[in-house]
């Protein structure tokens, strides 16, 4: 619907994401977003990142304590990937109230058929739609106001959020139309490197997943090394050699997959990772991803597990964070409610 639209170049080159507070974070998720959002942080973009705890409650009911630990719990994980509140915007959605004041116009833009067409939604929903929450169906309209009320041009998200950031582009081109202003940027999805689907380490065709009820499916990043070894190593795969190219990689999704992680955790491409190991067998490859592994990600633990002691430390960044995130969102909502018509 939107495709081919540009972002207008007259707004500022500016980051958003967010994940949420949900479970604790996975390969996948410092692949798939953290370590991608601490590299951009260093380039030409000002960055604003989320930690959604309006859009955790959305789908099942979550215990008060545990989804404060687990709020606490991401801002460290953001901070020990790198991401440096010098240097970026790190905060909790619900101290900017002015994300839900954008949903709320935004519930009124988006169309029911749009809502319903969202994949997530009919997996989330599944087949007791009648008992989800109006909140998980109205997701997608708070998802666009957190990217909106920033006027966020760029959006870094792993593969699954893109129907999620197409949305936001047509509520922000719906918008503008029925206003008939140029205020909101249409903001591009962001999905780059070989780890952007990180799948499970059970089952190539799932998703790598913190709610996956097998916890060897996925690597935590609070794992301890022993734990990441002894993961990969049951990983599942199939019994032939690796190939020396990625065409060999096309049928065989459990030997795509880990090569993606190695070739992601290196910073290297998967023809380069493959040129290294091409005709080894998994006996040998798996031990080089557990060692790789445990060198990259045990030092984002060891200072998570610090961080953790400190929550005061981290409940003191979230609250600059977020005083820094309104002074951005007030005046865009206030401009919204001026072209909306509403007094103030
Ligand atoms: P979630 O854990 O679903 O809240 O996702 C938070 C962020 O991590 C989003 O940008 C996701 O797209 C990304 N993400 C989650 N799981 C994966 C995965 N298995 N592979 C790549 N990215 C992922
Ligand atoms: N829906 C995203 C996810 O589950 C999290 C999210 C909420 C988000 N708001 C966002 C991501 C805005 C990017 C931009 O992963």
């Amino acid at each position: 619907m939107t495709e081919g639209v540009q972002t207008p170049s007259a707004f500022t080159k500016r980051v958003f994401s967010g994940i949420q507070p949900t479970g604790h974070l996975t390969l996948g998720n410092y692949l798939g977003a953290l370590k991608r959002f601490s590299e951009v942080q260093d380039q030409d973009y000002e960055t604003i990142f989320c930690i959604v705890d309006q859009h955790a409650i959305t789908a099942t009911f979550q215990d008060p304590a545990v989804l404060a630990r687990a709020t606490r719990e991401l801002a460290a994980g953001f901070i020990a990937s790198g991401i440096d509140p010098a240097k970026s915007v790190l905060f909790n959605q619900s101290q900017v109230a002015e994300h839900a004041q954008l949903a709320w116009i935004f519930n009124c833009v988006a169309r029911m058929g749009w809502m319903q067409r969202m994949t997530q939604w009919k997996d989330k929903a599944g087949k007791n739609a009648q008992n989800a929450s109006l909140g998980l169906f109205a997701y997608p309209a708070l998802m666009a106001a957190d990217i909106l009320v920033y006027h966020a041009t760029h959006v870094p998200v792993g593969e699954d959020q893109k129907q999620h950031v197409e949305l936001t582009r047509d509520i922000a081109t719906k918008f503008n139309h029925d206003y008939g202003v140029d205020f909101f940027p249409i903001a591009e999805p962001v999905i780059e490197g070989a780890a952007t689907r990180v799948m499970s380490l059970r089952d190539g065709s799932k998703k790598m997943s913190k709610s996956d009820p097998s916890d060897m499916s996925r690597i935590n990043m609070t794992d301890d090394a022993d734990t990441i070894a002894a993961k990969i190593r049951k990983a599942r795969t199939d019994p032939d050699a690796l190939p020396s190219e990625s065409k060999g990689l096309e049928e065989r999704a459990e030997a795509r997959n880990l090569v993606n992680i190695y070739a992601a955790l290196s910073d290297t491409s998967v023809d380069d990772v493959l040129a290294q190991v091409g005709g080894k067998q998994f006996s040998e490859f798996k031990p080089m991803l557990a060692e790789l592994a445990v060198a990259k990600l045990s030092p984002i633990s060891t200072e998570m597990a610090r961080l953790m002691e400190h929550p005061d430390e981290i409940d003191a960044i979230l609250r600059k964070g977020a005083d820094q995130a309104r002074a951005v969102a007030a005046p865009i909502l206030q401009r919204t409610y001026d072209i909306v018509g509403m007094v103030r």
